[in-house]
């Protein structure tokens, strides 16, 4: 237990320089708090998403060893005219972390919905990404619900429930463990009528070198989103990490089949935030994220569960990738 004794939640700064305004609701505030005193600190993913954060995750979709948005798109662009086919048109298209909104636009395209529901927990990013969608397609719904899909997602009231499509590109369920992804699927799962459908896209289990290449690109984007989370938490926890005291760590952990990222930390680092310290030794790392990569049979087992059963199901000649079209 290398920390349980330099860790101490309840220690005071009087006088400290730190600010006491906290920048985020107490509830955000003490998730961050418990999981940097967590003996394996860690900080969710979800924290990756500020506005910089957003426009760095942008970037890694086009990186050469980024490989998962490219071939998720040449899917939906070689299968489109058979997805159109599945779904049919005047749907409604509810995309879960919807981002720059770039790849539901592709899919309205071919699909032609009544509206579209934009979900995101990067409130600001999203905002902007619906007014652009607004911009260029005049004549369809747009309605931005800013949610956290880990603990909500209710649609507003008014919503139609018939004719549903969720929409889950970019593997992005693989940043949930297991459990916490059961629970999100269930979630989606209770939003769909029998005629309600779930497009999703999950990145598949492949050559441990092609996956670490994708998480450690030359460029170092991945380095600095993931850093970037750091600038986040003292944002959020008004905490006083220094950006230039950790460095980025992403590995396939073939055991549990994900890509794991961290944070860890160059020289021994005493972070402080109001009310709380905790010191890192050197190497010592924060956990920052899980990237699960799936065995096509084990999630479409995983989808059954859920009462969510296979439509149609493509991959890319390589087999890197899928994208599944299930339903209730
Ligand atoms: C959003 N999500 C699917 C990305 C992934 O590949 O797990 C986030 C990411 N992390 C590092 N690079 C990209």
């Amino acid at each position: 237990m290398p920390n349980a004794l330099a860790f101490n939640a309840r220690r005071r700064h009087p006088g400290s320089a730190l600010p006491i305004t906290p920048g985020a609701s107490s509830t955000i505030r003490s998730d961050i708090i418990r999981g940097l005193g967590h003996e394996r600190a860690n900080i969710s993913p979800k924290y990756f998403y500020d506005l910089p954060g957003s426009e760095l995750f942008e970037r890694i979709t086009r990186l050469p060893e980024y490989y998962l948005t490219r071939t998720e798109s040449a899917i939906m662009a070689a299968h489109g005219a058979e997805i159109a086919r599945c779904l049919g048109i005047g749907r409604t298209v509810i995309e879960l972390g919807a981002g720059s909104c770039e790849k539901a636009r592709r899919l309205c395209r071919l699909i032609r919905p009544a509206r579209f529901v934009a979900v995101d927990i990067a409130a600001e990013y999203l905002h902007m990404a619906a007014a652009g969608f607004r911009a260029a397609c005049p004549d369809l719904e747009v309605r931005p619900v800013v949610a956290d899909l880990t603990t909500d997602l209710a649609m507003p009231e008014d919503l139609p429930r018939a004719g549903r499509v969720v929409f889950y590109p970019g593997s992005s369920i693989g940043n949930f463990d297991p459990p916490q992804a059961a629970a999100i699927l269930s979630r989606v799962r209770d939003l769909l009528d029998d005629d309600g459908a779930l497009l999703i896209g999950v990145d598949l289990v492949k050559d441990a070198d092609v996956l670490e290449a994708a998480y450690n690109d030359a460029a170092g984007v991945t380095a600095a989103f993931n850093l970037n989370i750091l600038s986040h938490v003292n944002h959020l926890i008004a905490s006083d990490f220094d950006l230039g005291q950790w460095r980025h760590r992403a590995f396939f952990n073939p055991a549990q089949s994900r890509v794991e990222m961290h944070l860890e930390a160059i020289t021994g680092v005493a972070v402080r935030w109001p009310g709380g310290s905790r010191k890192f030794l050197a190497g010592e790392s924060i956990h920052t994220e899980h990237s699960y990569k799936f065995r096509v049979e084990d999630f479409l087992a995983f989808l059954a569960g859920i009462g969510l059963h296979r439509i149609a199901l493509w991959t890319d000649p390589r087999h890197w990738f899928a994208v599944v079209l299930a339903g209730p």
